[in-house]
């Protein structure tokens, strides 16, 4: 993954050119973690680009600056414009998005006191992150011997940025091992998430997924994953999962925005159900990518158009 060639930046209220879009080293959010981020993708549709869930995603970043205890301070329409404004500058068809907003210059005591919030977004192309083939084909999967911290430790609902070092732990152990992505189990051995994705599993022919209280951060394309299911005439039901559903299912898929939905094909060397992309989830994922690439009205209220003049 590059960076492309996008030419804009959004930095606390204004564009301004990729270069300049810097920041001081003595930002308490670099050296402490303290920041919260999104991952939103915008994507090419008839109409043009269209950003996916975009006020659900901002919801989420409100809301995990507030557990941390500061506010972003531009209102939701003014980062909404300012998103939409930050693709079409960079002249972008479909994009991933990057808001972060964390604490920066003015102490280094680990209380951020005065520190000023900062803001900014980014924009650029990026592809199928658990790669193509992988969205086709499946991929390989590892337990994790590093498990997802409990929500007593920090709060999994949040998308923080310091929050992220157990899931880099995680991937990196995985890909030093050959595998694809990292599975984190919960403290009590059930199933987590991935380093950057929910978990669904299917057996015989519902769809399972675990809830809030299983230590995952409540994936915006998981609840989209469970809307469509569900609309495609799916049973989907919530609960805690323990490794032997995920063992002995027919098929299981990882949700993520940057993973979108990604077909799981093996887990530490044994296939799941038949080893490849399973019925179901091919079901999941076509209609998934209808909906955001805006070939079902069912779900275009989830898509803020570009172009002003295309009605959700
Ligand atoms: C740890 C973790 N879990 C789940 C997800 C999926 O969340 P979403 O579908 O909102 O992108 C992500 C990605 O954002 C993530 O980083």
């Amino acid at each position: 993954m590059s960076f492309g060639n996008a030419a804009w930046i959004w930095r606390n209220g204004s564009l301004v050119p990729w270069a300049e879009a810097t920041f001081h080293v003595s930002a308490h959010g670099l050296h402490y973690g303290s920041g919260v981020f999104e991952g939103i993708r915008c994507y090419e549709t008839a109409n043009g680009p269209a950003v996916f869930r975009l006020s659900e995603h901002l919801e989420r970043f409100y809301a995990s600056a507030e557990v941390y205890g500061f506010k972003i301070p531009y209102t939701l329409g003014e980062l909404t414009a300012a998103v939409t404004d930050l693709i079409a500058a960079n002249e972008l068809e479909s994009c991933y998005i990057r808001p972060i907003s964390f604490m920066g210059s003015g102490s280094l005591g680990v209380h951020p006191g005065k520190c000023p919030v900062e803001v900014a977004i980014m924009a650029w192309p990026w592809g199928a992150y658990l790669g193509s083939e992988g969205l086709e084909k499946g991929i390989r999967v590892t337990v994790s011997p590093w498990r997802k911290f409990h929500s007593s430790m920090m709060p999994t609902t949040a998308k923080a940025c310091g929050q992220y070092l157990n899931s880099i732990l995680a991937v990196q152990e995985a890909f030093a091992r050959g595998y694809d992505e990292a599975l984190l189990l919960d403290k009590d051995d059930r199933l987590a998430e991935g380093s950057g994705e929910n978990l669904f599993v299917i057996k015989d022919g519902v769809i399972y997924t675990n809830k809030a209280d299983d230590s995952i951060l409540m994936g915006i394309t998981r609840d989209a994953a469970i809307e469509i299911a569900r609309a495609e005439g799916y049973a989907v039901e919530s609960r805690s999962l323990e490794l032997s559903d995920l063992v002995e299912a027919d098929e299981a898929f990882f949700t993520g925005t940057a993973a979108e939905i990604t077909p799981i094909r093996e887990l530490d060397g044994q296939p799941i159900g038949s080893g490849s992309r399973g019925p179901v989830t091919a079901a999941v994922q076509s209609a998934f990518f209808n909906a955001v690439n805006g070939r079902d009205d069912r779900f275009a209220h989830w898509l803020t158009y570009l172009n002003k003049a295309v009605a959700a």
